[in-house]
């Protein structure tokens, strides 16, 4: 047995490896988590060793030394910027044209199996606040669905009209995965076939406090944090996916946050731009609100297609405006991108690591003496990676314009701007924007809200001309209209 002697106390462990391990973590000026070593059981010490054994502890000492000692923000891009060129929301005929022809590309690419949905589903959703996964969220507006529903609806429905499959990768992280696997369990995959329906789990960070010191959670675990979106690239490779799409002759995923009630699964007008440009990375854009709105802008920084985050945009770049009077930088990024199974295997193979991006946060934690205290101040800095820096490595993109009101209503808060209140209004107007565009009257309030409730399955119609088909043209809105 090897022991090494901790300050008060002695740490027993039977394994080289374990030795070296401590020993690792004690180097990196980390020794407090093995503060109550002596008073935990085998397995409790065991669960605390695994934990730390899949820390890289170089890397947090990294990001220690650049983040809390030389106190940076972030990755600070700083440089030239243009507006990157954009596939617009098509205006004239020869548009339109494009768009037709890119439809029936993409359509193509689906019905061929070529395509797979990835939702991200590993956030905390803290600004929620619920003690659920955001995907369980109760939403649609009459019928109460969840979102994970309304999206496994979807897909159901673009695999009928298209007779494939259309695999969906569900990327959760260990705070809420098993509670995502019951909630597709209780629900029978709404009715999707367990075959094309996986989960696999994202990878971790440690929270450190202002410090740099790691977080305890409890006595025997340290305070996690899932490693952000940017993490979906490398987890697709470990946790064995992107096999499973090769194997399934998958080439494009399209990718899109969980927390978009509007988002339009596998959009075939997207698909077919992507396709035929031969683009790897592609994310669609939407016009800001306006020049204070708080979202990442596109645009070509020093030659590479980037996000840029609000809080890095200078205030030059943030005001300025085109001859027409509409932003200078003004595409903004709702989070929605084409990625190629081939692009993020090389991604994975030559090693490119995504920078890290510092967010100063309130973590509850273990004190000292063992207690467990929710600090009212920013207590932590947490680290994730998020998935546009994965744009400059794309050797081709395009952009699509979309409309806000047709594609884009994430849900972030509980209350107020982005928040389940305004994601079942917007859901409700677009449902009466296609009724209205099939010849029925919908009556609206003076902010164009409709007046009353409405709710479509995509299983009914998928979009307006779907909807146009179907519906029966005498029908007169009384306030409710539930389509099922
Ligand atoms: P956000 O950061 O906007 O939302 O992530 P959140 O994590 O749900 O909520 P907050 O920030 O704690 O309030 C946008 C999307 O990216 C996913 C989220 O699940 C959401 O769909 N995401 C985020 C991950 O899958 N993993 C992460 O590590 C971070």
């Amino acid at each position: 047995m090897s022991v090494k002697k901790l300050k008060h106390l002695e740490i027993q462990t039977e394994h080289e490896a374990d030795k070296l391990l401590i020993e690792k973590v004690i180097a990196s000026g980390q020794e407090h988590v093995f503060r109550w070593w002596n008073a935990l059981t085998e397995n409790e010490q065991k669960k605390l060793l695994s934990q730390l054994k899949l820390i890289d502890f170089a890397l947090i000492q990294d990001l220690i030394d650049k983040y809390v000692k030389e106190n940076k923000h972030t990755s600070q891009k700083t440089a030239t910027l243009k507006p990157p060129g954009i596939i617009p929301i098509p205006q004239n005929d020869l548009q339109k044209t494009r768009a037709i022809e890119a439809k029936g590309i993409g359509e193509k690419a689906i019905k061929s199996g070529s395509v797979a949905v990835v939702t991200v589903a590993g956030g905390l959703g803290t600004r929620l606040g619920a003690d659920r996964p955001k995907g369980t969220l109760p939403i649609s507006p009459i019928m109460g669905k969840s979102i994970f529903q309304l999206h496994a609806e979807k897909i159901q429905a673009i695999m009928k009209r298209c007779e494939t499959t259309l695999p969906w990768y569900i990327m959760t992280s260990i705070n809420n995965d098993e509670m995502t696997r019951e909630f597709f369990e209780e629900n029978r995959y709404f009715g999707l076939n367990t075959d094309n329906v996986s989960f696999f789990t994202q990878g971790e960070l440690p929270v450190i406090d202002l410090q740099g010191k790691l977080l305890m959670d409890s006595k025997s675990s340290i305070v996690t944090n899932p490693n952000g979106h940017g993490g979906t690239l490398f987890a697709l490779k470990e946790k064995g996916i992107l096999s499973n799409m090769k194997e399934r002759g998958i080439k494009h995923v399209f990718y899109h946050q969980v927390d978009n009630v509007l988002i339009k699964i596998a959009d075939p007008i997207y698909l077919g731009y992507h396709i035929s440009e031969g683009a790897k990375m592609s994310p669609k854009a939407v016009q800001k609100i306006n020049p204070e709105e708080k979202v990442g802008i596109i645009g070509i920084r020093d030659g590479h297609l980037d996000t840029i985050e609000y809080s890095e945009l200078s205030d030059e770049d943030k005001y300025a405006r085109n001859p027409d009077g509409t932003l200078r930088f003004g595409m903004g990024s709702p989070a929605i991108y084409l990625l190629d199974v081939d692009f993020v295997e090389r991604i994975n193979e030559s090693n490119v690591k995504l920078p890290y991006h510092k967010a100063v946060k309130k973590a509850p934690y273990i004190d000292e003496n063992g207690g467990k205290v929710k600090p009212i101040k920013n207590n932590a800095i947490k680290f994730e990676m998020f998935i546009f820096d994965a744009l400059e490595l794309a050797k081709k993109s395009i952009i699509m314009e979309i409309i806000r009101e047709d594609e884009f209503s994430p849900i972030k808060n509980d209350k107020g701007e982005s928040s389940p209140d305004t994601a079942r209004q917007n859901m409700i107007n677009l449902f009466g924007r296609w009724l209205k565009g099939a010849g029925i009257e919908i009556p609206t309030d003076e902010d164009g809200n409709v007046k009353g409730v409405i709710e479509i399955s995509p299983l009914y119609a998928l979009d307006a001309e779907e909807l146009k088909s179907k519906v029966n043209k005498d029908l007169v809105f009384n306030g409710e209209l539930n389509l099922q």
